[in-house]
């Protein structure tokens, strides 16, 4: 695992080359990676995480039990790619935009949690990732999203148009800046 340092200095670089890509300001903080992985259980089946960036997210999951093989990791940016497959090897690293997720070579998938931008992405944008993620996930599953808004990070009509309940599980004070984390599941089958 990288210290917080390191995470920082990573994130920072990639941040000044693709600002409109990373859309933050640094990488999540511990308190908010645990917050967004806590209610997941590894006996339970896979994860996709998007938009992995430094890979803060992911060590939450290892360290609350998942193994490197259960997990699949989206990237688009080439630097934060090669950095994720060396700090992961066991874990499918895919250099590819979010929403290609179905090309996850997982199934039995219970989670996708992401990091992606949300607030900053076009509505039709977010409706595809979404669509295609409850297309892989299996009955019951959950899509994980953290905001640093005050409403849900996806568009209420988005929403509509899936079918999806909306549900805030906690706001998280120490993350620069503060976030909640949203869960959103499919209510029409
Ligand atoms: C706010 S950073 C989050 C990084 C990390 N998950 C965290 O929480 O610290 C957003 C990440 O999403 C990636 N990203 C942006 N758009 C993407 C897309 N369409 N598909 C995959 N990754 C994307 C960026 O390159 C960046 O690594």
């Amino acid at each position: 695992m990288l210290n917080d340092k390191d995470h920082n200095r990573l994130f920072r670089k990639q941040l000044c080359t693709k600002p409109k890509e990373i859309m933050a300001i640094a990488p999540s903080s511990r308190a908010l990676c645990d917050k967004m992985v806590e209610r997941l259980r590894p006996n339970f089946g896979n994860v996709i995480e998007l938009g992995a960036g430094t890979g803060k997210i992911t060590e939450s999951l290892l360290v609350h039990g998942f193994n490197q093989n259960q997990l699949a990791l989206f990237e688009i940016n080439d630097y934060f790619y090669i950095h994720l497959r060396n700090s992961f090897p066991k874990s499918h690293v895919i250099k590819s935009s979010a929403e290609n997720l179905r090309t996850a070579p997982l199934l039995n998938v219970q989670a996708v949690v992401s990091g992606l931008p949300f607030l900053g992405m076009k509505k039709k944008l977010q409706e595809n990732i979404l669509s295609e993620a409850f297309k892989k996930l299996k009955s019951g599953g959950v899509f994980i999203q953290y905001t640093y808004g005050l409403k849900p990070p996806v568009a209420r009509s988005v929403r509509q148009n899936l079918g999806l309940s909306t549900k805030l599980i906690a706001p998280v004070l120490n993350n620069l800046p503060p976030a909640r984390v949203y869960e959103f599941r499919k209510t029409i089958i």
